[in-house]
């Protein structure tokens, strides 16, 4: 069942999202060459508790960590590790949130470490915008299908593909909650976007063709091809207005 916030929910979520969005914004400013994912993964743990929140990843589905991290080649889902360091020319996908008084925040994005190559700096603007044209195309009366087909369009028109096994997803009590909010599709068809539903649109993006499969550890993505993949997040709330983004400082 899609669950519409009241403004009495938003307002707890708005925190949640906030909270979320800085301990994003601290894991990216600390990307630098040599920490480890899982010093990365600990900062952002830190904070989270820090504001009285919990990291909401933790024992998803029996996730071992505050953040997935992953990088280059992963598209999703890689667990941080002390053994795993970051180098100059990675582009390293943090996606975290946080769960504050019962209700959810989720946000991801890609960060550049050091110089990296123009196709990885073309490969993270153009999937971030495709993120904003997803989020744009999130209007009051329209449906789920304008947001993946902006997605796409935008993705595609731009020689690069978006991933289709995996989806974003409504959130709110519960981090994953109908309806699916996949990165493709056909303006005008599945459910209709009402005021008060609570969404996050993640395009995961990748240089090569959208193939993706799972590393034995049963958790990392990675492109089939081998290409680079980027992805970023954003938890919205659809008004008469718009969608307005929630996970932002
Ligand atoms: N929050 C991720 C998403 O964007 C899902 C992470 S799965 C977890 O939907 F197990 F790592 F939590
Ligand atoms: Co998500």
């Amino acid at each position: 069942m899609i669950v519409l916030k009241t403004e009495r929910e938003l307002s707890i979520m708005r925190e949640a999202c906030r909270i979320s969005a800085q301990a994003l914004n601290l894991v990216g400013n600390a990307v630098e060459p040599g920490i480890t994912t899982g010093e990365l993964d600990e900062i952002a743990e830190k904070f989270i508790r820090s504001k009285g929140a919990v990291p909401n990843f933790k024992n998803y589905e029996g996730y071992p960590a505050t953040a997935c991290i992953s990088i280059n080649n992963e598209v999703i889902h890689g667990i941080p590790s002390k053994k795993r360091k970051i180098c100059a020319g990675d582009i390293v996908s943090v996606d975290l949130g946080a769960k504050f008084e019962g209700y959810h925040g989720d946000n991801a994005a890609t960060f550049a470490c050091g110089d990296v190559s123009p196709e990885a700096k073309r490969l993270m603007d153009v999937t971030k915008q495709s993120l904003y044209e997803g989020i744009a195309a999130a209007r009051s009366g329209g449906r789920i299908g304008d947001i993946g087909y902006a997605v796409q369009k935008y993705v595609e028109d731009r020689g690069f593909s978006v991933v289709r096994d995996f989806v974003g997803h409504g959130i709110g009590t519960e981090m994953h909650e109908p309806p699916e909010v996949p990165n493709f599709g056909t303006p005008g068809r599945g459910i209709r976007l009402l005021p008060g539903m609570t969404i996050a649109i993640e395009p995961m993006v990748n240089a090569g063709k959208h193939g993706v499969s799972v590393q034995p550890d049963g958790w990392t993505v990675l492109t089939r091809d081998g290409s680079l993949s980027a992805h970023f997040e954003h938890t919205v709330v659809i008004t008469r207005e718009g969608a307005k983004i929630l996970t932002q400082e």
